[in-house]
C-alpha cells in the first residue's frame, strides 16, 4: 500500500483526484467547511432520516454530480478522538475495499488539526480493515484493488502527517506479519517455520539472525525448554533476532516471545472444545517478529533483540510428566505438576538467557494464562512489572498506540503457592485463583537483576467466535515502546 499526504487545492474536496472519498465526519453536527455539493448531499441524507451524525453510521453515494471522485462514503464518529476516527476509519474502508477504486483519499471533516497520531491511525485502519487470512483458503476472496490512500491535509499539517502515516505503515505491516503467522495452523507454522521466517525477516531488514537447535540448547543447560520439546517429533528452535540501530554499546531492548506452536496441554492434556486455538500459542513469538520488522522498517536508532523459544507441548512416550522435575538453565530446579503450565518453562530458560546480553529491558510476551483473559477479556493486555517506571513506559506506549494493557499486582504472597518438596518450585499454583499473576510470579524468579516485564496477551492476541484469529497485537504496543527508547 502506497500512503501519502494530498492538499485538498483549490477545488476543495469535490475536485480531489482520487477514485473513491472516504469524508469522516467528526461531531453529532453538520461540519462547516465541507465543500459543495458534498455539504448540500450531507445536510439533505440528515434531513431524509438517510444519515445520522452518530458514532459508526455510514452512507455510500456513487457518481455524486460536481464531486470527481466516482465513489464517496462518509462516515460519522462521534468525537475528535484519534481512537473514534480510527474506528471510524476502519467502517468506512469496509465500505469500500470491495469496490473497484484503487486511489482512496480520506479526509476529516469537522475536526481539529491533523497530526502525526491521524496519520498513523489511517495507516493503522487500513492495515486492519483490509486483512484477510488467506495462505490455506484458495476459495477467500482475492485482495481488494487498492493500492495508495491518502489523507487529505492543509500544508502545515503534511510533515506531521506524512511522519505519522510511515509510523504507522511500518506497525501495521508488523501487525500484519505477526497476524500471519499466527493464524497460520500448527501443522504448517511448526518452530522450523518460524525460524526460517526470523532468518527471512533478517534477510530483508537486516537482522542478525541466529537459530540454536536441540544440540545447542542442550549445551547451553536449557532443561526446561527442552523438556517441553520433548513430547513431540517436531524439532525445537531457539531464535535470537537482532537489529542493532544505535552504537554497540548501548544496552538493547530484549523482547522474549513464547512460540508454542501448539499446545495440546501435553499429558495434562486440554478438552477438545476450542483446542484448535491453541495454534495461536506463539502469538508472544509473532508479536516479537512483528516488532523487529517495524522497527527495522523505520530504521530506528535502538538496538533490539528478539528470543523466541519454539516448540510444540505434545503428550507422547517421551513426554514430561506431573511430577517430573526439571533444572533450568538458571540452575534452579522445577517440579511439573501440571504439563499444560508449559509456557512458562520455556520462558524462564529464555529469560535466563537474554542476560549475557546485558539488555536495558526485558518484556516477555506470552499468551500465557486463561486467567488473564477471565481477568481482563480480549480488550486489554496483562502487564506485571516490579518496576514501576518500566511498567507506566509500556502502559504509555499502549495508550499512544490504541493496544491498551492494564497494570496486574506481584505481591510475593501470590509466589507463595509454588513451594514444592521435590524441587526448588513447582510450576502451578495449588489453586487456580489469580494464576495470571502466579505466573508471572514464577517468571520473575528468573529474572534476577533484570529490568523486566511479562505481558500476558492470552486475551488480547486473538479473537474467538465468529471473527476467530489473530490480532496482531501487541505489535503497536511493542513497537511505540521501543521507539520511544530510541535516539
Ligand atoms: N496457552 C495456554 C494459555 C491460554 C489459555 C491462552 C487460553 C489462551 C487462551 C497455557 O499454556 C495454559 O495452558 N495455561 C494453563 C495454566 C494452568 C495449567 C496453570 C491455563 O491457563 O489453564
Ligand atoms: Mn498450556
Ligand atoms: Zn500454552
Amino acid at each position: 500500500m502506497d500512503f501519502k499526504t494530498q492538499l485538498a487545492g483549490a477545488g476543495g474536496l469535490a475536485a480531489l483526484a482520487a477514485d473513491a472519498l472516504l469524508v469522516v465526519v467528526v461531531g453529532d453536527a453538520l461540519p462547516g467547511g465541507l465543500d459543495q455539493p458534498l455539504a448540500e448531499l450531507l445536510a439533505a441524507a440528515v434531513k431524509d432520516g438517510d444519515f445520522e451524525l452518530k458514532s459508526g453510521k455510514t452512507l455510500y453515494a456513487h457518481r455524486v454530480a460536481g464531486v470527481k471522485a466516482p465513489r464517496v462514503a462518509f462516515v460519522a464518529t462521534g468525537d475528535g478522538a484519534v481512537k473514534s476516527l480510527r474506528k471510524a476509519m476502519v467502517t468506512g474502508l469496509g465500505l469500500l475495499k470491495g469496490g473497484g477504486g484503487k486511489q482512496l483519499a480520506v479526509a476529516v471533516a469537522g475536526g481539529g488539526e491533523l497530526g502525526a497520531a491521524h496519520g498513523e491511525a489511517l495507516a493503522g485502519a487500513v492495515g486492519e480493515a483490509l486483512y484477510l487470512y488467506r495462505e490455506t483458503k484458495p476459495s477467500a476472496p482475492p485482495a481488494p484493488r487498492l493500492h495508495a490512500v491518502s489523507l487529505v491535509c492543509a500544508k502545515t499539517e503534511v510533515a506531521a502527517v506524512a511522519a505519522g502515516l510511515k509510523r504507522g505503515e511500518a506497525i501495521a505491516a508488523g501487525a500484519t506479519l505477526a497476524r500471519e503467522c499466527a493464524n497460520r495452523p500448527g501443522n504448517h507454522c511448526t518452530p522450523t517455520y518460524l525460524a526460517a521466517q526470523a532468518k527471512k525477516l533478517g534477510k530483508e531488514y537486516g537482522l542478525k539472525v541466529e537459530v540454536l537447535d536441540r544440540k545447542d540448547c542442550e549445551k547451553l543447560g536449557m532443561g526446561s525448554f527442552l523438556s517441553v520439546a520433548q513430547g513431540s517429533d517436531e524439532p525445537p528452535r531457539f531464535i535470537v533476532a537482532r537489529w542493532q540501530g544505535a552504537g554497540k554499546a548501548d544496552a538493547p531492548v530484549v523482547l522474549v516471545g513464547k512460540g508454542i506452536t501448539f499446545d495440546t496441554g501435553g499429558i495434562s492434556i486440554k478438552p477438545a472444545a476450542a483446542m484448535d486455538e491453541m495454534k495461536f500459542d506463539m502469538g508472544g513469538a509473532a508479536s516479537v517478529l512483528g516488532t523487529l520488522r517495524a522497527v527495522a522498517q523505520l530504521g530506528a536508532k535502538v538496538n533490539l533483540i528478539g528470543i523466541i523459544p519454539t516448540c510444540e507441548n505434545m503428550p507422547g512416550g517421551r513426554a514430561i510428566k506431573p511430577g517430573d522435575v526439571v533444572t533450568s538453565m538458571s540452575g534452579q530446579t522445577i517440579e511439573i505438576l501440571n504439563t499444560d503450565a508449559e509456557g512458562r518453562l520455556i520462558l524462564c530458560d529464555a529469560l535466563t538467557y537474554a542476560e549475557r546480553f546485558k539488555p536495558a529491558v526485558v518484556v516477555d510476551i506470552a499468551t500465557l494464562t486463561g486467567a488473564c483473559v477471565v481477568a481482563l477479556g480480549h480488550h486489554r493486555s496483562g502487564l506485571f512489572s516490579p518496576d514501576d517506571a518500566l511498567a507506566a513506559e509500556l502502559l504509555a506506549a499502549g495508550e499512544q498506540a490504541h493496544d491498551p494493557a492494564w497494570r496486574m499486582p506481584l505481591d510475593d504472597e501470590y509466589g507463595e503457592e509454588l513451594k514444592s518438596n521435590f524441587a526448588d518450585m513447582a510450576n502451578v499454583g495449588s489453586s487456580r485463583d489469580g494464576g495470571a499473576v502466579v505466573a508471572a510470579m514464577f517468571l520473575k524468579r528468573f529474572t534476577g537483576k533484570l529490568r523486566w516485564a511479562h505481558l500476558d496477551i492470552a486475551g488480547s492476541a486473538w479473537n474467538s467466535g465468529k471473527a476467530k484469529g489473530a490480532t496482531g497485537r501487541p505489535v503497536p504496543l511493542l513497537t511505540h515502546f521501543v521507539l520511544s527508547r530510541a535516539q
